[in-house]
């Protein structure tokens, strides 16, 4: 289903799978949107541009048919263009790279548009918003990295709250989404709701407890926690 931005702003909430069951993704990716996911974040990494190792193009490619919602997948990955083509061929609908993954940003994202993703970049702590100040028009979505990438579980950083602030303000009225990732749970995520984000990523607050139930109790918490 390609995803289309809808400028109503509304609360999505995108499970990262890393903290799903690795053995049973499929059902683990059918339950959680049967709780009420919105989106499923997927986490590549490569072992050089983070310190751990997750999945590749043809995992990404297994899931695809159990996604029923939007496969956003943030690409830890560094130099990221050689992959673009794989990732986008395996059914990713929105394609993030980082923006220290490769030399020439633009090119990055017009390659990511031209293979028919949605194309976002995120942005690690340290990263000035003004790293995409001149490139606004080829993106579809901000990641703003509310931890250092690279595994689940960590705790949530305060200071990242200003700049997703920042980054409301210069979306304007473009059609991007504002995504934040790392940390995100019933008492982070209202900061950056407040702050201005629109999709919450969040690993192990949704998939803390292993069951259905558990899930959609931690969904609609994160969710409530944001009214
Ligand atoms: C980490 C990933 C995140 C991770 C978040 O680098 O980008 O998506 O799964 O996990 P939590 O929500 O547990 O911080
Ligand atoms: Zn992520």
């Amino acid at each position: 289903m390609p995803v289309t931005f809808d400028p109503k702003r509304e609360l999505k909430i995108a499970p990262s799978i890393l903290s799903a069951d690795f053995a049973r993704l499929g059902e683990e990716i059918r339950d959680v949107e049967a709780q009420g996911a919105d989106w499923i974040h997927v986490d590549p990494m490569d072992g050089h541009f983070v310190p751990n190792l997750t999945i590749g193009p043809n995992v990404v490619a297994a899931i695809r048919p159990h996604v029923k919602t939007v496969m956003d997948v943030h690409l830890m990955i560094s130099p990221a263009d050689t992959y673009i083509e794989a990732f986008a061929n395996a059914g990713s609908d929105i394609l993030t790279v980082h923006a220290e993954a490769g030399p020439h940003l633009d090119r990055t994202l017009q390659a990511i548009r031209g293979f028919g993703c949605k194309a976002g970049v995120a942005l690690n702590i340290t990263t000035p918003l003004s790293v995409i100040e001149y490139c606004l028009d080829k993106i579809d979505l901000i990641l703003v990295m509310t931890i250092n990438p690279g595994f689940g579980g960590q705790k949530f950083t305060h200071s990242v709250v200003d700049k997703v602030a920042a980054a409301r303000k210069m979306i304007g009225d473009r059609p991007i989404w504002l995504e934040v990732d790392g940390g995100v749970d019933p008492t982070t995520a209202p900061l950056c709701w407040a702050a201005g984000s629109d999709v919450m990523v969040a690993g192990s607050a949704v998939f803390r407890g292993g069951t259905p139930e558990d899930y959609g109790k931690n969904i609609a918490a994160i969710k409530n926690a944001c009214k």
